[in-house]
């Protein structure tokens, strides 16, 4: 019986950090009025890095880097991965994939590589998927990135959206093992709670952007929709494993408001302080939220061998999916 471990994290930020002051100065020059006050208050987020004239880097360019450090820290070579899943919302282009990107700035010669697009919740999907990869037979190294370039499709005249998210990249590489890593998955979606809800509804037709392509959000039911389906998708991994919330060491929910994360804890009866929380510096990175935290965890050696871990996402389509870990 073959499982999938978790070998070794990396990630990328880009840039200097942007805090919520400098992030209120620029906008007030767009004549659009916040405040550190108002962003932390709401959401917990203190910072966020975005790709600029100094850092001009593509999704695939931040998913190279994080992945490098990955690799590099399980002194895994390129030519030894079989498979790379990018987790993203925002492409390098239509295609070819920015898994293919990756594949190549990389060197990973052997590995098939294709995109995922489950929006916030992309990169526990992708490890669900590379986990069935790993199970069936099909792969034994895997690249499962979630990276994102958020900036591109902010509205900086929309501050309900413009000042949540960043841009970042972070990695998970596994290998197959005789011992089990992953323990279990369970994803969901829900497409009635699409364009309305949580969204960039545009298109490219005849060469040109037809629709919205800005993120637009209505931030109450998303916070609502995001609440119930953790906490249910929560309870399911752990039972599908034989577990219970008291049972796990870390848990590491999609970095997107603190609220959130904090109600969805206490309701499972998770003590804070075995919450990871990044969100405060980088903000909302999407795909890429749950791996920079993960990778933060392993980095401020918060996980011992053993210990049990539950990763969640959530976002756009709607969707939602949960992982359970033992590293
Ligand atoms: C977005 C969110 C932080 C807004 O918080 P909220 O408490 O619901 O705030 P409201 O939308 O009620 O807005 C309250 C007021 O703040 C204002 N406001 C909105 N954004 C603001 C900003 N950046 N700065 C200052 N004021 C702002 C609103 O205009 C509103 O003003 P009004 O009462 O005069 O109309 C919250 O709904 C949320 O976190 N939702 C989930 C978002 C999320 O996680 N998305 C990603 C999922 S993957």
């Amino acid at each position: 019986m073959k499982y999938s471990r978790l070998v070794s994290t990396g990630s990328y930020l880009p840039g200097k950090p942007i805090s919520n002051d400098e992030l209120a100065q620029r906008l007030a020059k767009l004549g659009i009025e916040t405040s550190d006050e108002w962003i932390l208050s709401r959401t917990g987020i203190k910072q966020r890095y975005l790709v600029n004239e100094q850092s001009p880097l593509s999704t695939g360019d931040l998913a190279v880097r994080a992945s490098r450090l990955a690799l590099e820290k399980a002194s895994v070579s390129p030519e030894e991965v079989d498979l790379i899943i990018v987790a993203t919302t925002t492409p390098d282009r239509i295609f070819p994939s920015t898994a293919c990107y990756v594949q190549n700035a990389l060197g990973c010669k052997r590995a098939s590589a294709f995109d995922l697009q489950a929006v916030c919740s992309g990169f526990v999907y992708a490890l669900s998927v590379a986990d069935s990869m790993i199970r069936s037979g099909s792969a034994n190294y895997v690249l499962v990135i979630g990276s994102e370039v958020l900036s591109r499709i902010l509205d900086w005249k929309d501050r309900t959206t413009c000042v949540l998210f960043g841009d970042g990249a972070g990695v998970a590489l596994l290998k197959s093992s005789d011992t089990p890593g992953i323990l279990s998955s369970v994803l969901g979606s829900d497409g009635q709670f699409g364009t309305g809800v949580l969204a960039s509804d545009a298109r490219i037709e005849g060469g040109q952007i037809v629709g919205d392509p800005f993120i637009r959000m209505d931030g109450k039911v998303v916070f609502r929709m995001a609440v119930e389906k953790l906490y249910d998708s929560a309870l399911q991994v752990l039972s599908k494993a034989g577990y219970t919330p008291n049972d796990v060491d870390l848990y590491i929910p999609h970095q997107a408001n603190i609220r959130i994360m904090t109600m969805v804890a206490h309701k499972l009866g998770i003590d804070a302080e075995k919450m990871m929380i990044s969100l405060d510096s980088h903000g909302n990175t999407s795909a890429a939220s749950v791996p920079i935290s993960l990778d933060k965890a392993m980095n401020t050696n918060k996980l011992r061998k053993g210990a049990l871990v539950l990763l969640q996402g959530v976002g756009g389509g709607f969707t939602w999916g949960s992982v359970l870990l033992r590293i």
